[in-house]
C-alpha cells in the first residue's frame, strides 16, 4: 500500500507552510499554540485544534505536527 505520508521539511527549524493541516484549514499558530497550552502529542493537538481529523485522517499532516511538538514543546 503506497505510503502518502508527507514528509515534513525544514529550513532553520521552521516549518515554511502556513495551513499544516488542509483538510480543516488549522494553521501552523494554531498547532503551536495547543503545543503551548499543553498538548504533548498529535493526540493531544488533535483534540484541541481539530487538526488530524479531517478525511485523510492525519495521513499529510501527522508528521508535520510531530515536528512542530519536538520544535515548540518546553
Ligand atoms: S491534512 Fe490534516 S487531517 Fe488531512
Amino acid at each position: 500500500m503506497h505510503n502518502y505520508k508527507v514528509k515534513y521539511y525544514y529550513t532553520k527549524g521552521e516549518i515554511l507552510w502556513k495551513k499544516v493541516c488542509l483538510c480543516r484549514g488549522v494553521t501552523k499558530e494554531q498547532i503551536i499554540e495547543s503545543i503551548k497550552n499543553g498538548a504533548k502529542t498529535f493526540e493531544d493537538v488533535k483534540e484541541k485544534t481539530g487538526a488530524g481529523t479531517g478525511g485523510c485522517r492525519g495521513g499529510r499532516c501527522e508528521g508535520t505536527i510531530e515536528t512542530l511538538i519536538k520544535v515548540y514543546e518546553e
